[in-house]
């Protein structure tokens, strides 16, 4: 028995010594220590061995392996880390290597196209402000004297935080009539709300995006941007309003534009008028863009109207700082719209298609 632990002894010292890798380790430890390895049938044996023999062999025995796993624990640690040096070796950088090169993004042309608009009207000395694209039916409708009835405030064109009719249980619903929350129907809104807190004389532009419940085709999108301005003071009239967008548009279209008022109607100015401009495709000589009149629909615009001025807190009859001869001009223009006609792009939607091949040409 003692000879045949000797024998166990010195092989596995051998078999140690050549073992080069984690892999041949492992192959030692399961051939010694394993449960078919040359120490379990040691272990069997010594069952058989009459029991003073048995005492002494089987303290031999258990020193011995520990003795084993002592040396695969300490060979084990050595070849763990000339493993790990040899694979960071093979890991080197090669920084010789030329690199991958980052795609770099850019503004979206209609982010571009707005800080254009504001720099114009900025130099003009606009001041830029925003608000709430959800918005209270008090500051979209009511407070722009758009009454109740009104086709705007329809389902159809408003797309409202829940059911605007409290069919539902949700939180909207049960809101007071005024204070319930819709997706802005247009930039108007920042009027009413900018008002309440200034006092004239005042000159602002409100960009931001507005939503309508709408089908969509070339020109029209359930959601799109607008560019509201808003100017009053003593004696400002048409002709203030008629200057500054002449100004703006040859700025911004970097040539002399035409442009034409027409009389229409908004509840919140009168006048009302809508701005057309020359057609920027042809020139005004007649196209299938323009539908061969050779002007193109610009903008709503008006003086605003003295509701509007009330609904703010600023009344015309009574206040101190609001005389004889005080009114404003506002008007309110699609974004998508000038980008449209500057760029000569011929969808609406491809702005929010996400496809690269049309973004990557601004
Ligand atoms: N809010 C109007 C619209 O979205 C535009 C407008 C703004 C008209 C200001 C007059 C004055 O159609």
């Amino acid at each position: 028995m003692l000879e045949d632990l000797a024998r166990i002894r010195a092989s596995f010292e051998k078999e140690l010594r050549e073992a080069a890798t984690l892999d041949a380790l492992e192959h030692v430890r399961v051939a010694y220590l394993g449960r078919k390895g040359a120490l379990a049938s040691v272990f069997d044996t010594l069952k058989t061995l009459p029991p003073e023999e048995r005492k002494h062999a089987g303290e031999e025995a258990n020193q011995l392996r520990r003795d084993i796993e002592t040396s695969l624990s300490e060979k084990r640690t050595l070849l763990e880390l000339t493993e790990r040096e040899s694979a960071l070796k093979k890991e080197r950088l090669d920084v010789t290597r030329p690199g991958v090169r980052q795609e770099r993004g850019h503004a979206h042309p209609l982010t571009k196209i707005t800080r254009e608009i504001i720099a114009i009207f900025s130099a003009m000395g606009f001041a830029v402000v925003e608000g709430p694209e959800a918005e209270t039916e008090y500051y979209n409708f009511d407070a722009l004297n758009i009454p109740p009835d009104h086709p705007a405030r329809d389902m159809w064109d408003t797309f409202w935080i829940s059911d605007p009719k409290g069919e539902d249980k949700t939180q909207n619903a049960k809101r007071k009539t005024g204070e319930r929350l819709l997706l802005r129907t247009h930039t108007s809104p920042v009027q009413i709300r900018y008002m309440e807190a200034h006092q004239p004389p005042i000159q602002i532009i409100a960009p931001g995006r507005v939503y309508r419940y709408e089908a969509t085709d070339a020109s029209h999108d359930i959601q799109f941007m607008q560019i509201e301005g808003l100017m009053a003071d003593k004696n400002i009239s048409v002709a203030n309003f008629k200057a500054v967008i002449q100004t703006f548009l040859s700025q911004l279209f970097e040539t002399k534009i035409e442009m034409r008022l027409r009389p229409s109607y908004f509840p919140f100015t009168e006048p009302s008028f809508e701005v057309d401009i020359s057609c920027t495709y042809c020139r005004g000589t007649g196209c299938s863009i323009c539908k061969q009149s050779g002007w193109l629909e610009l903008m709503g615009a008006g003086m605003v109207h003295p509701h509007v001025f009330k609904a703010a807190g600023w009344n015309p009859k009574t206040s101190k700082m609001i005389g004889d001869h005080f009114a404003g001009f506002a008007f309110g223009v699609g974004i998508d719209r000038l980008a449209m006609m500057k760029y000569k792009i011929p969808d609406i939607r491809l702005f929010r298609s996400g496809d690269l091949r049309f973004l990557k040409q601004f």
